[in-house]
């Protein structure tokens, strides 16, 4: 009895001990909150990435067909979606400096949001539009807890902090493109909407992808740039201007489109507009950095080029609409370039330092032994994954806008082959959170143990 007695209170002190090293390494309780979604995100970018050549020719039909909408959300909320949550679950607590109110919701909302995906992805592919709007209760049900959770640490800082405004409005966008997508496939079913199936199609694309995405990059990037770029955080007044302006010139643009009301190329223009401010900001941040540029910041810049050409093609869309062969064929381009070339540009670039950092703060709060970021990183591949990724998709956009199917064939499958690699690479790093185990490079007798 005593010798019971002794183990149980034992017990307590170790459970009571690695409580107090987990909340002195994390004390915001983050937790693995994040690499549960980083893990989400990276599974749905190889599934992506293996179907992008097969798919392709497809698109390069018409880009509204069944696999194609499947591909798109396996990317846009597979994989962009829940990189982009696990990264506000790390950064926005930590930017707050206020705990997550619903940290268990937040795992629940990682499975939930799981099937939801699961769900649209499946149903898309085989047509069925019943079994799409169901999932789309299941996915705004997981964004309600996701928004509930950031919008109580997001709130008391908009207005007064740039990074913090773009994130909650850019959550905002969220819900707003989510609600719009279940709409959209609830009247397939009950045929209840006006106006044509592609501007109404346009309206929540540009929700999701400049109101959610765009916002949440531009407002990312806002913090995670500089602190890579420059000794010293700082960011001109007028940033917050630049996301105002976004904002209210999606919220146009996507009325317009909704509402058959005229002026589509001028909210296009604005839009255009404040992202060329937003580009000539960190263009200047680039110009007085003290860093050497890595892989994350050779990514970041090559999606901004990517978003260039995103824009100049949305412009020309937003004079041709995408009806008629060669609107199709700008659409296809546009989608390529801003989801793969801008946005997920970012995410690999991003996840280099922060997948990596994720890690080894988790294994900390683990009480397991320590690794450093480079232990848990494999650099070999990168520059493979970057020059196949980018000229794959060089040569998808060329081939697609002139309407050659198998260049359009070959380009996608280099983006294919360089993600799947990205893919089994990051895997082996994110696993490092779910085992004791430590890589090889950290087995070394002469290393030096990080603190
Ligand atoms: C809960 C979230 C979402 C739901 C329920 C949803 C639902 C839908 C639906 C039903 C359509 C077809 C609409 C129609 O036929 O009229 C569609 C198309 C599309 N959505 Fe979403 N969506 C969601 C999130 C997103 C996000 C986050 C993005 C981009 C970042 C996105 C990008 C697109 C694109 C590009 C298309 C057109 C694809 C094509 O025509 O091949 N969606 N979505």
């Amino acid at each position: 009895m005593p010798e019971e007695h002794t183990k149980a209170e034992h017990d307590r002190e170790v459970t009571a001990a690695h409580g107090k090293r987990a909340a002195a390494i994390d004390p915001l309780g983050v937790g693995r909150t994040p690499l549960h979604f980083f893990v989400v995100a990276v599974l749905f970018f190889a599934g992506g990435a293996a179907a992008l050549p097969f798919v392709t020719p497809a698109i390069a039909e018409y880009f509204y067909q069944a696999t194609p909408l499947a591909l798109t959300h396996s990317m846009t909320l597979g994989w962009i979606t829940a990189g982009v949550m696990g990264v506000m679950y790390r950064y926005v607590p930590a930017l707050t400096r206020r705990p997550i109110p619903f940290p268990r919701a937040a795992i629940v909302q990682c499975v939930i949001y799981t099937i939801g995906v699961s769900g649209i992805v499946a149903h898309f592919a085989i047509g069925v539009w019943f079994g799409i709007w169901l999932a789309a209760i299941v996915l705004i049900v997981a964004i309600l807890i996701f928004a509930a959770n950031m919008f109580s640490c997001l709130w008391p800082r908009v207005r007064d902090g740039v990074v913090e405004t773009g994130m909650f409005l850019a959550v905002c966008f969220l819900l707003l493109a989510g609600s719009l997508g279940f709409t959209l496939a609830l009247d397939k079913s009950y045929d209840f909407l006006g106006g044509s199936v592609l501007t109404n199609l346009a309206s929540h694309v540009h929700l999701a992808a400049v109101g959610w995405v765009t916002m949440v990059i531009v407002a990312v990037s806002y913090r995670m740039l500089p602190a890579f770029l420059l000794p010293k955080l700082r960011l001109p007044r007028n940033a917050i201007w630049q996301i105002y302006a976004l904002a209210a010139a999606v919220l146009g643009l996507a009325f317009a489109l909704l509402f058959g009301l005229r002026g589509t190329p001028a909210w296009a223009i604005l839009i255009v507009l404040a992202l060329a401010s937003y580009v000539a900001t960190i263009a200047g941040m680039v110009r007085s950095r003290r860093m050497p540029l890595d892989w994350t910041t050779r990514h970041a810049l090559t999606g901004l080029g990517w978003l260039g050409v995103s824009a100049l093609l949305g412009i020309i869309l937003s004079f041709t609409g995408a009806q008629g062969e060669a609107g199709a064929r700008i659409a296809s381009a546009y989608g390529f370039a801003g989801l793969l070339g801008f946005i997920s540009n970012f995410i690999i670039g991003m996840s280099y330092q922060l997948f990596a950092g994720s890690v080894a703060r988790a294994r900390a709060g683990q009480g397991w032994i320590a690794v450093t970021i480079a232990e848990l990183s494999k650099p070999r591949p990168r520059t493979l994954v970057f020059s196949a990724f980018n000229g794959g998709l060089a040569i998808a956009v060329a081939a697609l806008l002139s309407g050659f199917v198998p260049a359009a064939v070959v380009g996608a499958a280099a983006i294919g082959v360089a993600g799947l690699i990205y893919s089994a690479v990051t895997l082996w790093t994110l696993s490092f959170a779910y085992r004791r185990a430590v890589p090889r490079a950290a087995k070394s007798a002469l290393r030096a143990v990080p603190s």
